[in-house]
């Protein structure tokens, strides 16, 4: 069978028109909006634009490389596909398609505490390098249960989020009346009847396989035998999280560790000293707080304070590969893309993930030309 090519695709923009277009509108917003007043989102996008990089002339950059080392392993690009809860709604199986993308890429995904498709199934059928993103549960027996789980399956890195302290407040969802578990209501049943290929295709397929979908990795005592779709106050997400419980995590988990979300030197200074392995300035893509600054503000400072000990990755914005140009020269070592590949993915799975990926590394390869950058550590002089 032939694949589609996604050649009226000419870049991320193109991707999220055609998954509006493709998702029930419950789903896009929850994946493509921020919160509250969606200040953070525009913040994102403004300080990155106001980011310029001087090109240096008359450089021979006829071979450029994008080659990065992340923790240790080098990889073709400086791009990770960051955890994104319920990817697995946005196509069916979406985070094995998002998986497939990521192993085809050669760079890691991050599977999400919150997936729809549980990491032992992603792991088995991508053969991709996987990450694990943890949201500390209160009950702190079942959270170490889980990263054993995700160890057992061959997660590699361990990603605590640390900008979650509390649920964030998203209206929007509460206007579709989308959340997990699904429930039904007129207005979503309206929005499926507009959609019936997703209807068909990625709801009704997971309902036939597996029920009613929800969050994998929570533990089957806590799901109904029918709509599996029963959640416990226990895996709900602890807002006493502390440095207490990466010291925690420190000790138990016998892979690299990475804190997502820091955006202060001084918290950067104690993720160094706790030994964590990484960093990701981060404001979660302006979905959490809506006055965080972006995540350009405070990388320099940061990646100045402890570049030396931790490695510094980041995201939030990125839409091109002048974006990811732009991290790089501020300090980052490696660049996470959330919605970018959310949007290929609603619209044509692995193939459409892969686009995404394609025309953001030749869109930084562009950059590194017009820059006179042959090599990333180029990029980090040309600002
Ligand atoms: C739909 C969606 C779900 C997300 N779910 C998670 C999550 O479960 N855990 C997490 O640490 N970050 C989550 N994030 C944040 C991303 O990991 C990442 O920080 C953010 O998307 C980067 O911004 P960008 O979308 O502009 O690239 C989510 C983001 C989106 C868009």
């Amino acid at each position: 069978m032939t694949q589609p090519d996604f050649v009226d695709i000419l870049n991320v923009w193109d991707a999220r028109t055609a998954a509006r277009r493709c998702l029930p509108r419950g789903l896009f917003e929850y994946i493509d909006r921020g919160c509250e007043d969606e200040v953070g989102l525009a913040v994102n996008r403004q300080r990155l634009d106001a980011i310029t990089l001087k090109p240096s002339v008359l450089i021979d950059v006829s071979q450029r490389s994008q080659t990065a080392t992340i923790l240790g392993s080098a990889q073709p690009s400086p791009l990770v596909i960051a955890p994104t809860a319920i990817a697995g709604l946005v196509w069916r199986d979406g985070e094995i398609a998002l998986a497939k993308a990521a192993a085809a890429a050669g760079i890691p995904f991050c599977v999400s505490t919150q997936s729809i498709t549980a990491i032992e199934r992603i792991a088995q059928e991508s053969g991709a390098r996987l990450w694990f993103q943890l949201y500390v549960w209160k009950n702190r027996q079942r959270t170490l249960a889980l990263i054993d789980r995700a160890w057992a399956a061959g997660a590699e890195t361990l990603v605590l989020t640390v900008d979650t302290a509390v649920g964030p407040n998203r209206e929007y969802n509460v206007r579709n009346g989308f959340g997990i578990p699904l429930r039904p209501s007129w207005r979503a049943g309206f929005d499926l009847m507009r959609h019936p290929h997703w209807t068909w295709a990625v709801l009704l397929r997971a309902i036939i396989a597996s029920g009613v979908p929800t969050y994998a990795h929570y533990p089957d005592a806590f799901r109904t035998r029918l709509g599996r779709v029963a959640l416990s106050d226990e895996v709900s997400l602890a807002t006493d999280v502390t440095w207490e419980d990466v010291r925690l995590l420190r000790r138990h988990w016998k892979g690299k560790l990475i804190l997502k979300g820091i955006l202060r030197v001084d918290d950067a200074q104690t993720a160094a000293s706790h030994g964590v392995d990484a960093i990701v300035v981060s404001n979660h893509g302006g979905r959490n707080l809506d006055c965080a600054p972006g995540p350009t503000d405070v990388l320099p400072a940061i990646a100045e304070a402890v570049g030396a000990r931790v490695e510094i990755l980041a995201d939030s914005g990125v839409r091109r590969g002048s974006d990811i140009a732009r991290f790089i020269a501020l300090g980052a070592r490696g660049v996470l893309i959330g919605r970018a590949t959310l949007y290929g993915v609603a619209i044509g799975g692995m193939h459409g993930a892969s686009r995404i990926i394609d025309l953001l590394t030749h869109e930084l390869s562009l950059a590194m030309g017009m820059l006179g950058a042959r090599t990333l550590d180029d990029l980090r002089k040309r600002r």
